[in-house]
């Protein structure tokens, strides 16, 4: 009879066990399977490695597949050769009228496209996908970015306000249609931010969310390689990974099951949305409800992109599909080039909220997920030398391969793009604070407490300085990302803001229903608004 092992037993047993068998008979295989692929070296210090750090290294690299990685690299770098050589600029057009809605153009429809996009949410066929598997490098936390707090008054994180936004239109689509829905909501991590993600959602007990309607999942990862194609080893027993790129969600989506968990809850439409927005709408019904009026597929959330040089994707048509080109990947020329009325003529700014009905994911899960592309990103790569020295590069040493989640956009039957207005959506946090920095903490605290300003004024509201005398109605802003000089000012002093208002998202998802709290009534500055009323805080105090 086979000998029983209680869990204990079997915990100090396997690791070495395992690593007897690999120096024996193991090694050996995997070493030719090394050999076959020129990938020889990473076991040139396996004598120097402890039997934990070998049992690691051989686990690590027996769960490569290094055919396909080796795959992987040639597509990629014959790619990033040709695109290198022949820009995409003469093949561009814009985004046609015609698959273009507008929350400014198109005011009219606004209320039609919304009340679609509620019904849907309550008949719940609506779903939400957050794409948090990146690492935040510009940032510099170790942690994921969906925990970090940018210092507005609640101290809320970027995790809490987007579930407590969900939380909200749920409540808003269950009292509409008189109905009790959810909005699942999935979580693509990676390797690095799984465990402290889950761990962070359940010590908040998920925010108020049903725990069943928040599901994880991890993407997968990469090894980092050098020019020659040689898998790079950051120490001597362990090989430098990174995560595979947003787009490897949908490789995820399949191997997880993913797409059998929305199958079996019945969803039928699905808001794909990055961490980093302070300002997303998730799950915006407005946007949902023009897409499925469109009959789109597959659609994109958009704001105008003013400034040339800003380095968003623009979305537009390659050869007559369509396609994000990166601010990188086109000449200046182009990016500065202008219709007839004015604007840039490539203005479609890629903020990266998705829409993409489940038939279309399922059509990219089982067929077409293997034809796209790796895009290569040359990176400086900590790597041991033969000596076996750490070395830290101070120019780029190689690359780390990545799909992104915009390239199933050229299989979309009816591609739809919506245009919302930046200073409503789109504040992405991607760097760390500094003095006249873009797209940082201050930034997006600056982004919201001026959207939740306009809400209060919208509503019915005043702020008045210290003297009673009523403050300007809207809050200047500086160039798309900026803050204000002025408000830069306040910064470097330490007072921020001018004016600090924060509306929780349990009270109003999209600046309805403050007319009962607001109207008529003068405030003094530092306004917050949640659940337990209307407060006014004094200046400062937090
Ligand atoms: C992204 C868009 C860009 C857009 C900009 C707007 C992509 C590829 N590019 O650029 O067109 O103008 O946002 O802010 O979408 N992530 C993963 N796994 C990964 C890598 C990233 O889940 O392997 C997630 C991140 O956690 C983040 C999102 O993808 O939520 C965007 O990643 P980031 O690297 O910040 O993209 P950008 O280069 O800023």
């Amino acid at each position: 009879m086979q000998q029983q092992y209680t869990k204990t037993d079997r915990k100090l047993k396997e690791p070495i066990e395992r690593t007897v068998g690999y120096k024996t008979m193991d090694t050996g295989r995997l070493a030719e399977r090394l050999a076959e692929a020129g990938q020889s070296h990473l076991l040139q210090f396996w004598d120097e490695l402890s039997p934990e750090e070998q049992t690691e290294l051989s686990a690590d690299l027996e769960s490569m597949n290094f055919k396909e990685i080796n795959g992987f690299f040639k597509n990629a770098m014959e790619v990033s050769g040709h695109s290198k050589t022949e820009k995409v600029d003469s093949r561009m057009e814009p985004v046609p009228r015609e698959v273009l809605g507008s929350v400014t153009r198109d005011r009219e429809l606004l209320k039609a496209w919304e009340e679609e996009g509620l019904l849907r949410i309550s008949q719940n066929k609506v779903a939400v996908l957050l794409l948090a598997g990146g690492q935040g490098t510009r940032l510099g936390v170790s942690y994921p970015k969906g925990m970090y707090d940018v210092g507005l008054p609640s101290h809320k994180t970027l995790f809490q306000i987007q579930a407590e936004r969900i939380l909200k239109l749920e409540q808003l689509a269950s009292l509409q249609h008189k109905t009790q829905c959810s909005i699942p909501w999935y979580i693509m991590t990676s390797g690095r931010t799984m465990e402290s993600t889950k761990e962070f959602f359940s010590q908040h007990n998920y925010f108020g969310l049903n725990k069943e309607n928040v599901i994880f999942f991890q993407q997968g990862m990469l090894p980092a390689m050098d020019y020659n194609g040689r898998i790079i080893l950051e120490s001597k027993g362990k090989v430098s990974m990174a995560p595979d790129g947003n787009g490897g969600l949908y490789r995820a989506l399949g191997t997880q099951k993913i797409v059998q968990d929305m199958e079996r809850r019945g969803i039928g439409y699905i808001h794909v949305y990055c961490v980093d927005n302070i300002l997303v709408k998730v799950a915006d019904p407005t946007f949902i409800g023009f897409c499925v009026k469109k009959g789109g597929d597959c659609g994109a959330k958009v704001v105008e992109k003013t400034n040339p040089t800003e380095a968003v994707g623009v979305v537009c048509k390659v050869d007559g599909r369509y396609q994000v080109v990166e601010y990188s990947e086109i000449t200046l020329a182009t990016a500065e080039k202008r219709s007839s009325d004015g604007r840039l003529m490539f203005n479609a700014g890629n903020v990266a909220n998705h829409f993409f009905t489940l038939s279309f994911l399922q059509d990219i899960v089982n067929t077409y997920e293997p034809q796209l592309q790796h895009h290569i990103a040359q990176k400086k790569i900590p790597f041991v030398n033969t000596q076996g020295q750490l070395i830290k590069p101070d120019k780029p040493n190689g690359i780390k391969m990545e799909k992104f989640v915009f390239d199933i956009f050229q299989f979309a039957k009816t591609f739809v793009v919506y245009e919302v207005l930046r200073e409503d959506e789109f504040s992405p946090l991607k760097n760390a604070d500094s003095q006249d920095g873009k797209d940082n903490p201050a930034t997006a605290r600056q982004a919201l407490m001026s959207l939740h300003h306009r809400w209060v004024l919208n509503a019915g509201g005043h702020f008045v300085d210290e003297n009673g005398t009523r403050v300007p109605a809207i809050p200047r802003n500086g160039p798309a990302g900026t803050v204000a000089p002025d408000v830069n000012q306040n910064l470097k002093d330490g007072t921020d803001l001018p004016i600090k208002c924060e509306i929780s998202p349990l009270v109003s998802y999209g600046g309805e229903g403050l007319e009962k709290l607001v109207q008529e009534r003068e405030f003094r500055p530092n306004l917050v608004i949640d659940l337990k009323g209307v407060h006014e805080l004094v200046k400062n105090g937090v």
